[in-house]
């Protein structure tokens, strides 16, 4: 083979080799469902809260039930996203100690559980507003 043909086909191995790369990342990053999953599972109970409150039945039990499921899957945002900028995880910390207050808080009453819910939903918006 002609040097120039060589040439040309190294060039034309390394295209393909970074093409495939991109291929194949954005591939995997649309087969990891988690990151989406564990932010809509919170959305699930924040609007099932929402719901309550809107119609002025704030169950106790059930309050209490939304909030521990938002608790336990919070703790899933840092090793989920991986994402590891500190401005990032001090918004996961944020959440995840403003619903350990809303949990032990226990609101019993639509009152007790608007003013619980506040501040879990600042965080969510504020962390939005920066990464979403
Ligand atoms: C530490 C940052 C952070 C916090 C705190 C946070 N989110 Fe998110 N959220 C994100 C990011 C980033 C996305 C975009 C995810 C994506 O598109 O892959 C997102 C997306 C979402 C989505 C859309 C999911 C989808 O399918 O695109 C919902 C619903 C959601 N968040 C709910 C919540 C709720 C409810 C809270 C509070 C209880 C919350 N999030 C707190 C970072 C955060």
């Amino acid at each position: 083979m002609k040097p120039m043909r060589v040439a040309l086909m190294i060039l034309l191995g390394l295209v393909i080799g970074v093409l495939g790369t991109t291929q194949v990342m954005s591939v995997l990053a649309a087969r990891n469902p988690m990151p989406k999953a564990v932010m809509e599972t919170m959305g699930y109970h924040m609007g099932a809260l929402s719901h309550a409150l809107k119609a002025k039945q704030c169950d106790p039990v059930k309050s209490q039930q939304h909030l521990q499921r938002m608790q336990s899957t919070a703790t899933d945002i840092v090793p989920v996203f991986g994402i590891d900028e500190k401005a990032f995880t001090d918004k996961a910390g944020e959440l995840q100690g403003h619903l350990q207050q809303a949990v032990q808080a226990a609101p019993t009453d639509c009152a007790a559980l608007a003013a619980a819910v506040k501040p879990v939903g600042d965080t969510c918006k504020s962390c939005h507003q920066q990464y979403r």
